[in-house]
């Protein structure tokens, strides 16, 4: 794709897509860690005289433009990380008043902010009045939002019919290699892990990493699934009955490609789900073949994790989404932790998918042991998918 590398933009006014989509609780940003991905790309632009005009959708704005769903508190977080002012332009309309008065003021090395392309209803519908407005403010539109590259919206996609230039951030160059790379050219052996509650979320992520990976390990909600398609008794344990099927087409699958399949053989169980999700559990570990009926699977046992690391030694490279159980209560976490520090542990190249297992390693405190986090969930979801994804697509290649 052609990058920020390759323009000039001294002078010019540059739109960047960011994807601001942090978690705030009572209007404090509680994970920056996409406004810290975003900063090299807005420095640079900054650097070569360009001026920066940022925007970002934030949440899912169900009922039109509010204050929790405001875009302040990101440029007010931006203004601390970038050491100088970021003018946030609070039109309602996005494209409004405010956006073109300080568009027009900008000198060179000047950074806006927009506010959260949502509140424009037009956006998800990628409507192309409302592409063309934001086009109309910008001579250079650049997209880094691999987080929001998934969706055909204005601000994602739309805009790059009414730009004569349009080319990729630093963020977006540095996802697409690591996890396209690992995908479709890995040092093998490549060994894929997924985790997280439900099959169904996974479906294609599971077919497409079957066909090309060395070693696939499913762990987490999904794999009591597999467990029953197996024949075992998983007692309570969480399963979609509706997928049995597709789970024994997956283990034939992994059988006739000469793929190696790994499943939990012990599972931590508990009587009952705790509420709140942290609270206190009393645990019991049986193999994953012998759970009683009233016992419910919340992690991987002991066991399952050594079968776990042992397959992550032998890997050169390793992509992982998905916690391996209920990892938010520390009775729970212990098998997550797990395949964090065998990760942290191998020399190989590792990829964490965004999303929950971004979240769980940061927080286990895993984060700087790994190649790349992605910042995308969803978007590294269809990216592992093997999907074209229309952030990218509409990119124009150099
Ligand atoms: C994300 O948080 O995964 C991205 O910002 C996309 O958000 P969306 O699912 O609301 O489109």
């Amino acid at each position: 794709k052609k990058s920020i590398d390759d323009i000039n933009v001294k002078g010019l006014r540059v739109l960047v897509r960011c994807d601001f989509n942090v978690p705030l609780k009572a209007g404090v940003i509680t994970d920056e860690n996409r406004i810290v991905a975003a900063l090299p790309t807005i420095k640079k632009l900054i650097n070569d005289g360009g001026k920066v005009i940022l925007c970002s959708h934030l949440g899912k704005v169900k009922n039109g433009p509010n204050e929790d769903e405001s875009l302040a508190p990101v440029a007010k977080r931006l203004s601390e990380k970038l050491g100088k002012e970021v003018v946030f332009a609070a039109d309602d309309e996005v494209v409004g008043p405010n956006a073109k008065a300080a568009v027009a003021a900008m000198k060179d090395g000047d950074v806006v902010l927009l506010q959260n392309t949502r509140f424009r209803k037009e956006e998800t519908k990628n409507e192309d009045n409302f592409s063309k407005e934001l086009a109309s403010l910008c001579d250079v539109y650049v997209n880094d939002a691999f987080g929001a590259c998934h969706r055909a919206h204005c601000s994602t996609a739309g805009i790059t019919k009414f730009v004569k230039t349009n080319v990729v951030g630093y963020l977006m160059q540095k996802e697409i290699e690591f996890l396209g790379n690992a995908v479709n050219n890995p040092v093998r052996p490549f060994v894929a892990i997924l985790g997280g509650a439900k099959v169904a979320d996974k479906l294609n992520v599971i077919s497409n990493l079957l066909e090309k990976c060395d070693t696939l390990i499913i762990g987490g909600g999904m794999a009591y699934t597999f467990l029953k398609a197996k024949g075992y008794e998983i007692g309570k344990s969480l399963v979609d009955d509706t997928k049995i099927d597709y789970c024994k087409e997956m283990m034939a699958k992994a059988e006739s490609l000469g793929k190696k399949l790994l499943l939990p053989v012990d599972a931590v169980t508990i009587a009952d789900f705790p509420n709140p999700i942290d609270a206190p559990v009393e645990i019991e570990v049986y193999d994953a073949d012998k759970m009683p009926a009233d016992r419910e699977g919340c992690d991987i046992g002991p066991k399952t994790q050594a079968l776990f690391a042992d397959a992550v030694k032998t890997a050169k490279t390793v992509v992982w989404n998905g916690p391996m159980g209920v990892f938010e209560n520390p009775t729970l976490a212990a098998g997550t932790i797990a395949v964090a520090k065998s990760l942290a542990e191998t020399s190989a190249t590792t990829i964490i998918g965004g999303g929950d297992s971004a979240a769980a390693v940061n927080t286990l405190g895993f984060g700087d042991k790994m190649t790349h986090i992605s910042t995308g969930g969803g978007a590294s979801l269809e990216f592992l998918e093997g999907k074209a994804l229309p952030g990218i697509e509409s990119a124009d290649d150099k």
